[in-house]
């Protein structure tokens, strides 16, 4: 996917501020469970006077006992406040990664197949794996350490200053130094974090074709090629994962180094106060100590950074997402569609997959009746599949309206238009539930006795008692013991079930065996009875009962009637019945 825009705009850094503001009570209980933890750092900098200049040099016995109480009760406050934090943060975090996941699949379930398509399944999938996990990074942890370190920092300069502010003011002369090199990394490692989550995606769509396809590439012996492929691309990722680990860690020493030159500063110049009297060496530690433990916050305040960069370059994707429009839009107040006897018009209508590119089909007129039969033949990539998904609204006309009972289908609300079709697509598509939760699909408030009796109709039922678990298998149990026409039977108790109007027969019965077709276009010619019907074959044979037959050649529709006078045009069709028919007689 391209990254319209790598940085979040401040709008969507907007939502997602107005996202964890929700949870504000939270937050408010996490920020002061932050303070504790803060405070208690800075208490423990600020003991180091009084131990070192009440125990060890006034050999005071009364600090003695009371400064271990406090350093007790010190780490006692700090240790609830750390776990109070983590937890609120980390629930925040997770809470706000739901809410992601769940809008980007509802997001991505409801964009129209043609984004699906575009966009490749492993690459939408690592949206919601990937991607999300690393906002919920940015959010609850960048959220807790800036806070808590933000705290923390400001406990320590408060000791710092404190102990000796002539002191501070000196170190601090050094400290911009090492502000800059940070700002400078962050850049270098959100160029490389997008570069490699893009890359990872990748990579995940890789897995998702190979593995799917593993088929193909035994049988082309591809395993060697794949396997290059997939080392190109994690050399890649590679390359992208060191170039930011090396920026990653470059950050790192270079801070310490200017951290170290601070700290020789602070003893030279401390160490100078103290022998010249005007400071104690209770003092002088006091404020070593605040200082190098102001180190980590600091450094983990530059990570941050690069963290939150990361959390950005990934909320850019999803909201790329998020914000993608649905071509396939309901009008406002859309009408409702009902009724039984639906006609289906497709007035002058032409369509195109990509804009600019060849159309798919070309100007087809076309009356379907109620109740009709039409049958849809011709060659291999005339155009069949394209026109029946039309009906639907799977895709929409760039020319032209499809209607149905006399309404643009862009008028009618999508749920009620789907309502009244029932299609069996030409890849049969099962989903990993039982077989009876899947032949449910077509109608979900169905009885086990109309499932049943659907699968009957189908000619699925025999075959799927064979199961061990009979309709409660689970069809991933099934492995791939599902033959391509059992596969296409259950689809087809699927499409029974729904009892539309409108019907769509897209190859229904090709895997079958010419017996079991038989038994199974008995069934779907009584099923057809009544309804408004599309047939795409490529046996002609199992189409002559249809009162009308199309012949789709390049998109556009070459010769239409009844079998027989479309036999006597002695054009296209009469060539493919008369080399059906020659193949057949030879069988
Ligand atoms: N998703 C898609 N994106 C772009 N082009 C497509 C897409 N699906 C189909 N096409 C193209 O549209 C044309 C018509 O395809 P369609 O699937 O409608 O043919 P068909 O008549 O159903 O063929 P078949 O009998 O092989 O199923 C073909 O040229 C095909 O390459
Ligand atoms: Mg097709």
């Amino acid at each position: 996917m391209n990254i319209k825009n790598p940085k979040l705009s401040s709008d969507r850094q907007k939502k997602i501020i107005s996202l964890v503001l929700v949870y504000w009570k939270r937050l408010a209980l996490a920020a002061l469970c932050m303070i504790v933890v803060a405070g208690a750092n800075g208490a423990m900098a600020f003991l180091v006077k009084p131990v070192m200049d009440d125990i060890f040099i006034s050999k005071n016995r009364e600090m003695l006992l009371l400064i271990p109480g406090a350093a007790v009760l010190v780490f006692f406050l700090k240790g609830i406040g750390s776990y109070g934090s983590e937890y609120l943060m980390n629930h925040i975090g997770e809470t706000i990664i739901r809410i992601f996941r769940n809008s980007l699949y509802e997001k991505i379930t409801d964009l129209p197949i043609a984004f699906i398509h575009k966009e490749k399944t492993g690459v939408l999938m690592s949206r919601i794996t990937n991607d999300v996990n690393i906002v919920k990074g940015m959010v609850s942890n960048a959220v807790i350490n800036v806070f808590r370190d933000f705290f923390t920092v400001i406990a320590f300069l408060f000791v710092i200053f404190y102990r000796d502010w002539r002191l501070a003011l000196g170190a601090f002369i050094v400290l911009p130094l090492a502000f800059y090199p940070i700002v400078l990394f962050g850049r270098r490692v959100r160029k490389f974090s997008t570069g490699s989550q893009e890359t990872m995606a990748d990579l995940n769509s890789f897995l998702h074709e190979t593995f799917t396809g593993s088929k193909i590439i035994k049988i082309f012996n591809l395993e060697a090629l794949e396997k290059k492929r997939f080392q190109e691309k994690t050399g890649a990722l590679f390359r992208l994962e060191m170039k930011k680990i090396t920026a990653n860690a470059l950050s790192s020493p270079i801070m310490e180094f200017l951290g170290g030159l601070g700290i020789a500063f602070i003893i030279w110049f401390g160490g100078m106060r103290v022998i010249t009297g005007t400071s104690t060496p209770g003092t002088f530690f006091s404020f070593l100590t605040a200082v190098m433990m102001l180190y980590d916050p600091v450094k983990r305040l530059s990570r941050l950074n690069n963290t939150i960069q990361e959390g950005a370059a990934a909320a850019a994707r999803i909201f790329d997402v998020l914000e993608e429009e649905s071509s396939i839009l309901e009008r406002e107040n859309p009408e409702i569609l009902s009724g039984r006897a639906l006609d289906v018009e497709f007035d002058h209508v032409g369509f195109a997959y990509h804009p600019g590119e060849a159309p798919a089909l070309e100007d087809i007129h076309l009356k379907v009746a109620p109740g009709e039969v039409l049958a849809l033949v011709g060659m291999s990539g005339g155009g069949k599949t394209s026109l029946v998904n039309l009906v639907p609204r799977l895709y929409d006309v760039t020319q032209g309206a499809v209607r149905i009972a006399g309404k643009n289908v862009k008028d009618l609300s999508l749920k009620s238009l789907r309502d009244h079709i029932s299609i069996v697509t030409q890849e049969p598509i099962l989903f990993n539930e039982t077989v009876r939760d899947n032949i449910r699909y077509g109608r979900m408030a169905a009885t086990d006795q109309e499932i049943e009796d659907a699968a009957r109709a189908a000619f699925a039922h025999d075959f799927i008692l064979s199961f061990p678990k009979g309709y409660d298998t689970v069809i991933g149990e099934l492995g791939s013991r599902l033959s391509g026409g059992e596969k296409q039977r259950i689809c087809i108790a699927r499409a029974l079930l729904k009892d539309a109007p409108i019907l769509i027969l897209d190859e229904a019965t090709s895997a079958l065996d010419s017996q079991a077709e038989r038994l199974v276009q008995k069934a779907l010619e009584n099923l057809m009875k009544g309804r408004t019907t599309f047939v795409i074959a490529h046996r002609l044979s199992t189409i002559d009962y249809a009162s009308r037959i199309i012949l789709l050649k390049e998109g556009s529709i070459r010769e239409q009637g009844t079998h027989d006078d479309l036999m006597a045009l002695k054009g296209e069709y009469f060539k493919l019945q008369t080399l059906q028919s020659v193949k057949g007689n030879e069988e």
